[in-house]
Order: C-alpha cells, then sequence, then structure tokens
C-alpha cells in the first residue's frame, strides 16, 4: 500500500517497522559532501572553443565521477517546478486512485509501487514510485494517469524537453569520446525514456534504512531533479558521499549502458537514496536508453584490438529484467556481461 499510505494512517509512528530495517553497515546520514562538477552546458551552443572546453569538462566528469550537475540547460523553473508539483499532486491522490496503476510486472508501462521495483520478495524500502515511459510517446502516452488532470500534459513537455537536452549531452559525450557527434544517438536507434518519480516520505530512525538501495542504472543516461530536500549518495571507491542538487540544475549520472557502449571507459555510478526525519523528499529520476529491442554492446570505434571488448552484448529488454530480478543491486548485473 506504500509508505506515505503507512505515516498517513499512523500519525504517531515513532519506530521504525522492522521489515523495513535493512543490513547497514553504518549509519547513512553521516557521511561527507562530494564536490561533483558543475558543468555549464550553454556552452555547447557556444563558439567552437566554448564548446571543446565544455565537451572537455563533461568528458572529465564522466571519467572522474560518473555523475555531474549540470546547470543553463534551457528548462526552465517553472516548467521544473510545474512537473515536480503535478508529481506531488499524483502521490496525494487518494490510495484506491493510486493503485489502478499497482502491477506485479516490472516492465508494466506505468506502474505505481512501493519499495524497490521487482517482484522479488525482499526488505522494504521506505520510499513509494511512479514509473512509466516516456519516449517514443505514441507507445505508452494513451495509458498516463487522467489524474490529477493536468499530469499528462505537464509530464509530456517535460519529457520532451528533457529528452532534447539529453540528446545535447549524448552529442558532447560522444564526441568527448572521439566519435561523431551523433554516434551514441545511432546506437540508441528510437531510443526509450524511463521515468521515475520517488516520494519518500518524513521517516522515524531514518538511520537504519533507505530509501532506495545502492544500484547503478541500466540506461545510459539519467536526469535527476527533486524538491529541494537532498538525499541521493553516489559511492566512489568503496566510500559513500552525499550529493548536493543545486536548485534549478539537473544531476546527470551514467548508467550501466553507457558503460558498456564506452567500453568501460565511462563507469556507471552506484547510488542509493537516504531518509530522513523532518521532511518528505520527491525525486524524479528521467532514465534513456536504447530502445528495447536492440542489443548493447561495445561502440566499435572504442573496441580497439581484437579480444579488447570488455562486455558481452545483450537485449537492452533482457538486460533490465536481469538487473530488476535480483534485490541486492549494487552493480551485479553488469558481471554477468563480462
Ligand atoms: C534513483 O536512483 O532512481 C533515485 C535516486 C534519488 O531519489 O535521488
Ligand atoms: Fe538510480
Amino acid at each position: 500500500k506504500g509508505v506515505k499510505n503507512l505515516v498517513e494512517t499512523m500519525p504517531k509512528l515513532n519506530k521504525l517497522p522492522s521489515e523495513f530495517i535493512l543490513p547497514l553497515e553504518r549509519n547513512p546520514l553521516s557521511v561527507n559532501f562530494a564536490q561533483i562538477p558543475i558543468i555549464d552546458i550553454s556552452g555547447l551552443n557556444g563558439a567552437s572553443q566554448t564548446r571543446d572546453s565544455t565537451i572537455g569538462a563533461i568528458a572529465s566528469a564522466c571519467r572522474d565521477w560518473g555523475i555531474f550537475t549540470i546547470t543553463n540547460h534551457g528548462i526552465e523553473d517553472a516548467l521544473i517546478e510545474e512537473m515536480i508539483k503535478v508529481v506531488k499532486e499524483f502521490f496525494d491522490l487518494n490510495l484506491r486512485e493510486k493503485m489502478k496503476y499497482a502491477s506485479d510486472d516490472v516492465m508494466s508501462p506505468v506502474r505505481y509501487g512501493t519499495s524497490l521495483n521487482t517482484s522479488k520478495k525482499h526488505n522494504l524500502h521506505w520510499r513509494d514510485f511512479f514509473r512509466h515511459y516516456g519516449h517514443p510517446f505514441q507507445d505508452t502516452f494513451h495509458l498516463w494517469p487522467l489524474n490529477p488532470p493536468n499530469y499528462s500534459n505537464v509530464a509530456r513537455e517535460y519529457l520532451e524537453r528533457v529528452w532534447e537536452m539529453a540528446m545535447k549531452i549524448f552529442e558532447a559525450i560522444s564526441e568527448g569520446l572521439g566519435l561523431e557527434k551523433g554516434y551514441i544517438e545511432g546506437c540508441l536507434g528510437e531510443g526509450v525514456q524511463i521515468l521515475a518519480a520517488n516520494y519518500y516520505p518524513p521517516c522515524p530512525e531514518p538511520h537504519k534504512t533507505l530509501g532506495l538501495a545502492a544500484h547503478s542504472d541500466h540506461g545510459a543516461l539519467t536526469f535527476l531533479t527533486q524538491n529541494g530536500v537532498d538525499g541521493l549518495q553516489i559511492k566512489q571507491e568503496q566510500t559513500w558521499f552525499a550529493v548536493h542538487h543545486v536548485p534549478g540544475s539537473f544531476l546527470v549520472n551514467i548508467g550501466d549502458s553507457l558503460e558498456i557502449l564506452s567500453n568501460g571507459r565511462y563507469k556507471s555510478v552506484e547510488h542509493r537514496a537516504t531518509v530522513n526525519a523532518q521532511r518528505a523528499r520527491i525525486s524524479i529520476a528521467v532514465g534513456h536508453g536504447p530502445q528495447l529491442s536492440s542489443f548493447i554492446g561495445p561502440a566499435g570505434p572504442l573496441v580497439t584490438d581484437k579480444g579488447s571488448a570488455q562486455y558481452e552484448p545483450m537485449k537492452y529488454k533482457d538486460y533490465i529484467r536481469l538487473q530488476q530480478s535480483s534485490t541486492d543491486r549494487g552493480k551485479t548485473a553488469l558481471l554477468a556481461l563480462k
């Protein structure tokens, strides 16, 4: 039924119910902040020197961090705020309305759920989520919720704009890898966009659980925004760091498909979400990957010698199922392709 419903029906809840206690080595809330790169991407539209230095900054961020902040991306604050608002309105709907989208199928085109996106039994996570596809819109737009009434229109506008922005970043990453500008976009084929909206209510004993356990994203790039409440963490060399979201910016992170495509030059970033006792957190992650029926494998020009391919190709759809069939994620799914 979801954690939002749980805290609303038990307003005096002051202990974490035991099914939410996760095995954690240390308090996930006492970590330092990472200073991830902040990149002004308006430079991509500038004169060639400015463009080249922006491409260089993105390439370094991909290589050294697997995550970076982008500013001056051209998506107005008002649209981002409206998107967060309609997502909040969705989560504020009564449970019966939201349960119309509940499903056991992790690939269901529109899905409301709680905890991890898996049908396997697992310790519960302090999260409710709502997921659906974006681009290519003709496939599933008709299945998006009619309630809240402006949800579909706002989400459509938002996802179209994020898609355009993602393609610009893919161009920059292609060039940074020494590939043709349209190389990665070409590998994605028609491509697919997956929106995952997360709702993390205030949690009694937030140090004993997580909103979302450690994982890497299966797609190529994910663009994340949030409602002004931090909670994202990244793992760098076995240490967890908190990540601050700069208001109005997007956090961009590398997923497994781009690690594979770059033949390991860039690594997907392992991340998780923590929760807190005071404020509900909303995050909206939009993943961009290859079309579901296509194969992901290392880019030909990056496989320099025969036998230097680091990953076996796999159909993207099968890779998603593989990743989501496990409840102990980290980056384990990628190992299957090594
Ligand atoms: C995600 O990994 O999809 C969401 C992370 C977050 O809520 O910050
Ligand atoms: Fe993620």
